[in-house]
């Protein structure tokens, strides 16, 4: 199992500290929040850039923002191996293209609300698909386990038509809920509080390994 720690959770406080306390897992998880596509803001490109730079493991940039077209550049950092952007947001083909165009991995997302059909159209070409296992927007929420029935669908679908995207979870993960995750056929998954209030991340990490 992948393992991205989402550092929403982080002390923001003492950053450096945080992302070395993450630096055995897979990826540096980055939730990027515009306070228009969820109610609430995060960070943005400066913050990216300075975790760019101390972190020694690869981005996995979540933005959870109306017009990710907008914001693609600014993302699009040497160590950042991939950008996600939301159906639900605006202009989802470009915003994949210009993705692709910097040589970026792609990844799609889909809210609790939304259904894998409206993503099936760019399955073909997509890196990794992000399904929300929480309403977006805020850390430290439950997880909502019929999320895992659209990840069935998505191994489903993906063996059927011999595609190679990967399969992310975002929200509520722990070790609680870690093996559901994983007899469901989830490839990669995102763990903010989890990581970030236990005692050892590093430990945490593991667990979710
Ligand atoms: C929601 C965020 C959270 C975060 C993980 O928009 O994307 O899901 O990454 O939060 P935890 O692991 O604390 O539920
Ligand atoms: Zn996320």
């Amino acid at each position: 199992m992948l393992v991205a720690p989402s550092i929403l959770t982080a002390n923001f406080t003492k950053l450096n500290e945080e992302i070395e306390k993450i630096q055995s897992a897979d990826y540096v998880h980055l939730d990027v929040m515009d306070g228009h596509f969820v109610p609430n803001i995060s960070f943005g490109p400066h913050i990216t850039r300075s975790i760019n730079h101390v972190s020694t493991i690869p981005l996995d940039i979540h933005l959870m923002v109306t017009d990710p077209l907008y914001w693609i550049d600014q993302f699009a950092l040497d160590k950042t191996e991939y950008i996600t952007v939301h159906i639900e947001a605006n202009d989802t083909e470009e915003a994949l293209k210009k993705i692709k165009e910097k040589g970026i991995k792609t990844g799609i997302s889909i809210k609790p609300n939304t259904k894998v059909y409206d993503i099936v159209p760019f399955l073909n070409d997509i890196d990794l698909v992000l399904v929300m296992t929480v309403e977006p927007g805020f850390g430290g929420q439950s997880f909502m386990e019929d999320m895992m029935e659209k990840v069935k669908e998505l191994v489903e679908l993906r063996k059927q038509k011999k595609l190679h995207f990967i399969i992310e979870v975002d929200g509520g993960i722990s070790d609680q809920t870690i093996d559901i995750c994983k007899d469901s056929g989830v490839d990669m998954v995102v763990a903010g509080s989890y990581v970030f209030n236990h005692k050892s991340p590093k430990e945490a990490i593991e667990s979710l390994k």
